[in-house]
């Protein structure tokens, strides 16, 4: 479905971005992640490679346009194409806004909006050039709905929604796509700190009654990422399990 692509995956080292990585490469793509821990990521691109996919990793942080630069650089160096960026990256400083700090909310606006705009920018050269690309923006549920605690997520994941409808209209005319998926509760090491009491009253806003996995994501990662999805773009698909509808 895939064969023969190059992806590139943010913040692939655990949880959502690593069950990304995985399902692209099932799909038949080569990937580049990256994370800000190298030996985290290495260790997913080895799993990869020992299971006979093509996987190579680098340590980038997203929030720094050097980093980001020189991840585009290194995967053109070995694949000479990007056909599919995700986006992925993100982190929670959550608090309440009366003691919200300022190094908090822009830690969190600089990775997750700012580190996906570098990203995105650095790839369009490429795929311009290629006149075919798929770019996908892991939004949030909290970013449509609001969530007491989570302004900075909130306004960062809502960020990318815009952004996601503005460049499908800059670049839709070169052949590229530009989705986001607003993913709701979802099983990984963001979501595990969330007290069990909350975690069961969530469960009652979730008409399918369960939390998400990783690979519920990945999935539809696959097929935006796909050509049974060539005719999509500026969307966001909503991969939770009914709340927001
Ligand atoms: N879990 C959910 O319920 C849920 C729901 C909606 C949306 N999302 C979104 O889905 C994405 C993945 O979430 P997750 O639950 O898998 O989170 P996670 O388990 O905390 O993983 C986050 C990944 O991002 C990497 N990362 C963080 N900051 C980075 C940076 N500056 N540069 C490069 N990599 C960075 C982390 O590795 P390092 O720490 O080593 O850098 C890790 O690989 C995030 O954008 C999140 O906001 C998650």
């Amino acid at each position: 479905m895939l064969t023969g692509k190059t992806a590139i995956v943010t913040g692939a080292s655990r949880g959502i971005g690593a069950a990304i990585a995985r399902k692209l490469c099932e799909a038949g793509s080569n990937v580049v992640i990256c994370s800000r821990s190298d030996e985290a990521v290495a260790a997913i691109a080895d799993a990869l490679n020992s299971e006979g996919y093509t996987a190579i990793s680098t340590a980038a942080d997203i929030s720094r346009k050097g980093d980001v630069e020189a991840l585009v650089k290194t995967t053109l160096g070995r694949f000479s194409q990007i056909d599919i960026l995700v986006n992925n990256a993100g982190i929670t400083r959550d608090t309440l806004l009366m003691r919200l700090k300022d190094e908090d909310w822009d830690a969190v606006l600089q990775t997750n909006l700012t580190g996906t705009m570098y990203c995105t920018r650095a790839v369009l050269r490429p795929m311009i050039r290629q006149r075919s690309g798929r770019i996908i923006n892991i939004s949030s549920v909290i970013g449509v709905m609001g969530n007491p605690g989570q302004a900075s997520y909130a306004a960062a994941k809502a960020g990318i929604l815009g952004f996601t409808k503005t460049i499908a209209r800059e670049v839709g005319v070169r052949g590229i796509t530009v989705n986001a998926i607003a993913p709701g509760f979802i099983t990984t090491d963001m979501t595990a700190q969330i007290p069990e009491q909350h975690q069961n009253q969530l469960l009652d806003l979730i008409p399918l009654r369960r939390f998400g996995g990783p690979e519920d994501v990945a999935d539809a990662v696959c097929f935006l990422a796909s050509d049974a999805a060539r005719y999509i773009t500026g969307q966001t698909l909503h991969v939770d399990g009914g709340m927001v509808m």
